[in-house]
């Protein structure tokens, strides 16, 4: 593994090893890595790129590019779950071919998760497989998404029920060749899709006592308790551009909380790259943490809640409902004497740092939600099983925990005062 003092961390696992480069601006180096990395002999590449990106930063990593030698093409992809399917990956397996694209050309994948997941894909299949280069533009798919090679699309089946959207129903492990991280992609993005990225920062903090950094969750607090500290003494409006300044600060907070956040997943991902782990203490699964809520709720119409943007109505980022997630599954496990009882209060004080949402109006019946949760992929045999918390920031998974617990812990999320 790398280390993080060399802003670069390097992920082990049985079909490929890799590096993640952690760098300021996307173009610096971006061509000059994917060179390093493929050899002298690929002279083209393709990107597929988030239509939502400006245009000054597609222009840099294709200059970067060039530089290092390459001719590309590029393919613009609308960022949205509905727009994760099947059909698209054929548009993008199709300009691949229209393009002679060979097996040791590099897929450039610029965007946040879906993008990442959707070109990664589409690079595991064209021609059985060529290298894909992973250059995230979300916080998110920085920490979790682009590390790991979990690559897919969702599915849109028709049921009794009409037709439902199962998310990324078909996919491929397909690890990426590099990892190329520029953190002024996040300049553009919008302040509560960053602050829905810190929420899987948090996740990996509870995690990080048995990936060799227990401390995570501690520095968060402390940044972040030094961060509305100076919010208050000057009286700083958030700012458009460059969110992420209004909720981590400085530009070396952003890169430790990176790279720390991707040390943590590299070393879960080298424990266990297929999520094989049937132990109950270790693997892949641990990821899961808070999203056997999350997904329960994150799709459902008609919430009100409080975010960085003020109050919202309508569905939750997956963020945002991984942080409601975080404090459900921090709660169960108070009550079971797993972990800390300050633990959930703990996780709520950072919620509210980053502005994301700790409680919700609006939610169904508990009885409700926990019925869907049954529905999770994680539910094998009709017996729930539950990502906890313990002590030490570490995280056990744990069959059938008692429903009244759960029916509790999903109400605690409900917004009592509106
Ligand atoms: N493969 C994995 O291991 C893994 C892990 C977690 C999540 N995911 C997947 O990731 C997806 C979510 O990814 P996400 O949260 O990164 O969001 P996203 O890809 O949905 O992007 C969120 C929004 O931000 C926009 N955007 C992205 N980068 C931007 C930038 N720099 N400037 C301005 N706008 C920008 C996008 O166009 C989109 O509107 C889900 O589909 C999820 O299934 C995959």
């Amino acid at each position: 593994m790398g280390s993080v003092a060399q802003h670069v961390v390097g992920v082990t696992t049985g079909s490929r090893s890799y590096n993640v480069f952690v760098e300021d601006a996307i173009s610096s180096r971006l061509g000059q890595i994917v060179r390093e990395v493929l050899g002298p002999k690929p002279r083209r590449a393709v990107i597929i790129a988030d239509t939502h990106l400006p245009m000054p930063l597609l222009a840099g990593v294709e200059v970067s590019l060039f530089r290092a030698g390459f001719q590309f093409d590029r393919m613009g992809i609308e960022a949205t779950e509905a727009n994760k399917t099947v059909r698209t990956l054929e548009r993008v397996l199709e300009f691949l071919a229209s393009r002679m694209h060979e097996r040791g050309e590099p897929v450039i994948a610029l965007g946040g998760g879906i993008v990442g997941d959707l070109a990664g894909f589409a690079a595991a299949v064209h021609r059985r497989g060529c290298p894909v280069i992973q250059c995230p533009t979300t916080l998110l798919a920085m920490v979790d998404a682009s590390v790991g090679g979990k690559t897919g699309v969702n599915l849109e089946v028709e049921t009794a029920g009409g037709s439902t959207l199962l998310k990324n129903a078909v996919g491929a492990f397909h690890q990426p060749h590099a990892v190329v991280i520029g953190l002024d992609t996040l300049d553009s993005l919008p302040a509560r899709q960053f602050n829905a990225g810190l929420a899987e920062c948090v996740k990996h903090a509870l995690l990080g006592g048995a990936f060799g950094d227990g401390e995570l969750m501690e520095w968060m607090e402390e940044k972040a308790k030094q961060r509305s500290g100076e919010t208050t003494k000057q009286g700083e409006a958030p700012c458009k551009r460059g969110a992420w300044r209004a909720s981590v600060g400085e530009a070396s907070v952003l890169r430790e909380l990176v790279l720390r956040s991707v040390l943590i997943k590299a070393k879960v991902v080298a424990g266990d790259e297929r999520e094989e782990a049937t132990s109950a203490t270790g693997g892949r699964a641990l990821l899961n943490l808070g999203h056997t809520f999350a997904h329960a709720i994150e799709t459902l119409p008609g919430l009100t809640f409080r975010t960085c943007e003020g109050e919202k109505a309508g569905a939750l980022l997956h963020g945002e409902a991984v942080g409601l997630g975080l404090l459900a599954a921090c709660r169960v496990a108070a009550e079971m004497s797993r972990c800390e009882e300050g633990l959930s209060g703990r996780v709520a004080a950072l919620l509210q740092a980053f502005e994301l949402p700790v409680a919700v109006s609006g939610l169904p019946s508990a009885e409700d939600i926990v019925a869907r949760m049954q529905h999770d992929k994680k539910v094998l045999d009709s017996v729930l099983r539950l990502v906890l918390p313990t002590a030490g920031c570490r995280a056990e998974v744990v069959e059938n925990p008692a429903r009244e617990l759960v029916v509790g812990a999903v109400e605690s999320l409900r917004d009592k005062g509106r």
